[in-house]
């Protein structure tokens, strides 16, 4: 342990110390606009196009199917607004689990007249392939369903979803923003069509993040403006946090697979731990088909805010599943879909690991959070009856 704990990976990342010596000459003697023709222009757009081969080799596909944009939010937003503007009308599936930069787009469409379907998802916040199958209409124009879910974690079936898309001729979105440089992602093989990736979840810096399209994909841009990114996307492009991006990407192919074994262990040492040592608490999302970093867990009788405010003041950073919106504290959506119990659901606690979480990190929290939950529960009226 050094110093403070970090577990909150999910939420954002330390940028490499890598990553950050590739920006560097890029905020200096490289500082030109990429779409100027001069030495500095063309310095600039090397830099950006290094970053993006980078990307494609990492994703094995061809430089023109990938656009850099602002962050996970606008590749989401780019992708279905960008499929609904070219076809002007029709039906979109979705889950209701989604990031808000899915679920608001989608609502935002439904105001313009578009159908949206919002699939229920199991216990463990799975959604089934057979219910996509059942929702497709002769009108459907998307298909949108993330990887794997930021809060509990869980990895979808995306597979099997994107046959059945394929079958049926529809566009696959995939939100990966989660599942980018963690776990391995098939586009062909999955049947991905357009996916979301974001580089501040990966050791990259944030406001950076692109969308694979394949080639074929029939969409419009939402930014209009100049020529950049193939006409897809206007504005100047972020050349430092391109190069950045492509950087974190290029060690993700270094580091994934054996980072992804490291931490499915320190995060099964936690629950381990945690579940001997804490009465009443339960494990959210799916036990195996889940995020190796990703640990959500709720704790009966006890607000998500009373433990990541106690665990704050010890120097250990998690998230709360539930959120304070007007006054009222809200139990997590996710959690609500899943159809985990209201007085389970105000009480989960996210934890994320990431490179650089140790073993003694692990000790620390499961020396300082068994007698915080105590401690928080004795003085909860609804644990005491
Ligand atoms: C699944 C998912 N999609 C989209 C986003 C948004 O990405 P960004 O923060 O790069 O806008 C996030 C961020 O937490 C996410 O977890």
């Amino acid at each position: 342990m050094n110093g403070r704990v970090y577990l909150d990976h999910n939420a954002s990342t330390q940028v490499h110390p890598e990553v950050v010596a590739a920006m560097l000459p890029y905020f200096g003697e490289r500082f030109g606009n990429p779409s100027s023709v001069h030495s500095f222009g063309r310095e600039a757009r090397e830099g950006v196009e290094i970053a993006r081969e980078q990307i494609t080799n990492f994703l094995r596909v061809s430089k023109d199917e990938v656009v850099f944009t602002s962050g996970g939010t606008e590749s989401d937003n780019l992708a279905i607004k960008g499929v609904a503007g070219a076809r002007g009308a029709g039906h979109i599936i979705t889950s209701p689990i989604e990031h808000h930069a899915v679920l608001r787009t989608c609502q935002v469409l439904e105001t313009q007249g578009f159908a949206v379907t919002y699939l229920p998802v199991d216990g463990d916040g799975l959604v089934n392939p057979d219910d996509v199958r059942r929702a497709i209409r002769p009108d459907t124009i998307l298909i949108t369903i993330m990887h794997a879910n930021s809060e509990v974690g869980t990895i979808q079936p995306v597979d099997t979803i994107g046959a059945v898309a394929r079958e049926r001729g529809i566009p696959f979105h995939v939100d990966g923003v989660q599942t980018f440089g963690k776990v391995p992602i098939d586009l062909d093989g999955f049947g991905i069509d357009l996916l979301s990736f974001s580089s501040h979840k990966i050791y990259g810096p944030k406001g950076v993040a692109g969308l694979y399209i394949r080639k074929g994909t029939k969409m419009v841009s939402v930014q209009h403006g100049g020529e950049h990114e193939r006409r897809r996307r206007a504005g100047t492009e972020n050349v430092p946090g391109i190069v950045g991006f492509g950087k974190a990407a290029e060690l993700r192919a270094r580091e994934m697979e054996a980072e992804a074994t490291r931490l499915t262990a320190l995060r099964n040492r936690l629950w381990d731990g945690i579940s001997a040592r804490v009465a009443d608490v339960r494990l959210n999302g799916h036990p195996t088909r889940r995020l190796p970093g990703t640990l959500n867990l709720c704790f009966r009788h006890v607000e998500s805010e009373s433990i990541v405010l106690g665990l704050d003041l010890k120097g250990v950073a998690v998230s709360a599943g539930s959120a304070c919106t007007s006054g009222n504290v809200e139990p997590s959506y996710v959690l609500v879909a899943m159809g985990v119990p209201l007085d389970w659901a105000m009480g989960s606690v996210r934890a994320t690991l990431g490179r650089l979480n140790t073993d003694a990190d692990i000790d620390y929290v499961l020396e300082v959070l068994p007698p915080l939950v105590e401690r928080i529960r004795s003085l909860s009226p609804a644990a005491v009856s």
